[in-house]
């Protein structure tokens, strides 16, 4: 039992698979690295970064594979309306980052709701708005989560705010996996930060996103779930009543790394264990204080922006030590031993193959692919509503 959960696991129902009417043919959706074909002119050095190895699918399709689904892969690019009217799958397993325009997130999720397909993961608008920080941020400071005071920069001479003191950090706006994230992104002074912006701007096409600078230590955690989960999962035991599993709490110390405290595309691109590679810390060693404080944060972060499923939140520490949410990623790297979810999964005890059916299955519940657990009939005596039937959580 993982100390980050000890003791909150009680009253749970018991683990049992949903009956299916059949098996079913999943798709595979991403886009892969192609390390033969030359980027074109105008995208910056690390355009493509965030796309997977065709290993990372062929792990994903064995772990569909050993529940007796048919799977498929299918690159995610301007043929996949036609490959998918010639593959007819019963649901897409997405993990496609997307191409080009401003939220290439929900692009493949937009496209199968206009064809109707089911599909697990987040929907159109929450791919959307957590691939841009900025409205991310907007957001969950409405909802009074901590984050890094910011500014967003368009244009790149906009005055910068009072209060934002140097050191700040610079990031283009819509981008992940460390893309435009080296040394550099740290700036000290009004010359670096203008040099940097227009860098950011003029490279990623995009905005460039202005935070302060976090000095503190970095982690990162991992939500499976939505309200309804135990009606659907095949492993209810896993979550809390509120529906929501919050796995524990993974440290990423990049002081030795390639870039000394910046987790960025160098850093991400290194093997677990190598030279340069930062060190992964699952559960990280902290206080249980500031580990349930994660876990809530992310489990907050999760629900304030309408996840489904499952998500990743980034932190680190301010000067303070206090928490501040940098993004979430709604399509989390699931590279087996390597991704950050993949890393805290297995030190929940859940097998690889268990987090992939896990995903497949809770994104075929919400299009009817399968049945809900039997509920037991409340007692009039006893409590009104069910233990297995929790209330959507309040964001
Ligand atoms: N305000 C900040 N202060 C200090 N370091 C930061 C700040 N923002 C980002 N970083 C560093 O840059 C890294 C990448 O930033 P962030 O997580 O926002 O982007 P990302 O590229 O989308 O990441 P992911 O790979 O998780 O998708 C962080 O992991 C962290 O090391
Ligand atoms: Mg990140």
């Amino acid at each position: 039992m993982n100390p980050n959960t000890q003791g909150k696991e009680t009253e749970k129902p018991p683990s049992s698979t949903p009956r299916l009417a059949r098996k079913w043919r999943v798709a595979v959706l991403a886009n892969i690295k192609e390390h033969d074909k030359p980027l074109p002119p105008d995208v910056p050095p690390d355009a493509g970064a965030d796309f997977d190895y065709i290993e990372t699918i062929d792990h994903i399709r064995a772990a569909i594979e050993t529940d007796g689904h048919k799977t498929l892969f299918i690159q995610a690019d301007a043929n996949l309306p036609y490959a998918l009217k010639d593959a007819k799958p019963d649901i897409c397993f997405n993990i496609a980052e997307g191409l080009g325009g401003d939220a290439r997130e929900a692009q493949i999720p937009a496209l199968l709701e206009l064809l109707k397909i089911p599909y697990t993961g987040s929907r159109v608008l929450t791919n959307a708005i957590s691939l841009d920080k900025t409205l991310t941020k907007r957001i969950w400071r409405d909802r009074r989560l901590p984050v890094a005071p910011f500014q967003e920069f368009t244009f790149g001479d906009e005055p910068l705010r009072p209060e934002l003191h140097f050191p700040l950090f610079v990031k283009p706006a819509r981008e992940g996996t460390g893309m435009g994230v080296d040394a550099r992104a740290v700036v000290n002074n009004e010359a670096e930060l203008r040099e940097r912006v227009e860098y950011v701007i003029r490279m990623y096409h995009q905005p460039a996103l202005v935070e302060v600078f976090l000095p503190g230590r970095e982690f990162t955690v991992g939500v499976l779930g939505r309200y309804d989960t135990v009606l659907y999962s095949r492993h209810p035991e896993w979550y809390n009543k509120d529906g929501f599993l919050r796995l524990p709490v993974l440290e990423l110390d990049s002081s030795r790394s390639v870039t000394p405290g910046v987790y960025g595309i160098e850093a991400k691109a290194q093997s677990v264990g190598a030279e340069g590679a930062p060190d992964y810390l699952c559960p990280a060693p902290i206080d249980p204080e500031l580990c349930k404080k994660l876990q809530h944060l992310a489990y907050r972060a999760h629900v304030v922006l309408g996840a489904l499923d499952v998500s990743r939140t980034d932190f680190r520490l301010d000067a303070e030590g206090n928490p501040r949410l940098l993004e979430i990623n709604t399509l989390p790297g699931l590279t087996p031993g390597y991704s950050d979810l993949c890393i805290q999964a297995n030190a929940q005890g859940i097998s690889y193959e268990d987090l992939i059916l896990e995903i497949l299955y809770l994104g075929a519940s919400r299009f009817g692919l399968v049945p809900p657990r039997e509920i037991p009939t409340p007692q009039p005596s006893k409590k009104k509503t069910s233990p297995l039937l929790p209330k959507p959580a309040a964001s």
